[in-house]
């Protein structure tokens, strides 16, 4: 059994696919062990992306992700840390499969409704970035 750190970024939360990107998880038999809407402040979402942070889009990337709410959730199944990032598709959406959630709503690769952590090291990270251990069920 793996975890994953899984957020549904501004874009996403705008455009009202809350309940749609997560039914595209629960389909593929991953399970939500914990789930919540926050808004990040720019600093919190500076940290959350500090591993980006001599990228020149680390600016823009961390107001957009600060712009509107987000959903965060932790999700749960074997494989899950590959198993979401085959779910979302490809970071570009251009580059995208069909069917993947980046393919079908997103408008372009920083702009690209959904993160999900790339590795267990970074899903280490992530999780308690936004959850407490009683959070997580
Ligand atoms: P995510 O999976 O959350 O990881 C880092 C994010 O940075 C990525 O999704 C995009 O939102 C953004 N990103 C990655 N590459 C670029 C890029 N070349 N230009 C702008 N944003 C990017």
């Amino acid at each position: 059994m793996q975890r994953t750190l899984t957020i549904i970024k501004p874009d996403g939360v705008k455009k009202n696919i809350i309940g749609e990107v997560i039914s595209r998880f629960e389909r593929n038999g991953l399970r939500i062990a914990a789930l919540k809407k926050i808004k990040l402040s720019k600093d919190g979402a500076k940290g959350f992306y500090i591993v980006h942070k001599e990228r020149p889009f680390y600016e823009s990337l961390t107001d957009f992700m600060s712009e509107g709410p987000i959903v965060v959730m932790v999700i749960e199944g074997e494989n899950a840390i590959y198993r979401v990032r085959e779910i979302m598709g490809a970071t570009n959406p251009a580059d995208a499969q069909i069917g993947t959630i980046r393919k079908d709503f997103a408008d372009d690769i920083e702009r690209n409704i959904v993160h999900g952590s790339d590795k267990p090291e970074s899903a280490a990270f992530e999780i308690p970035y936004f959850f407490s251990q009683i959070e997580i069920l």
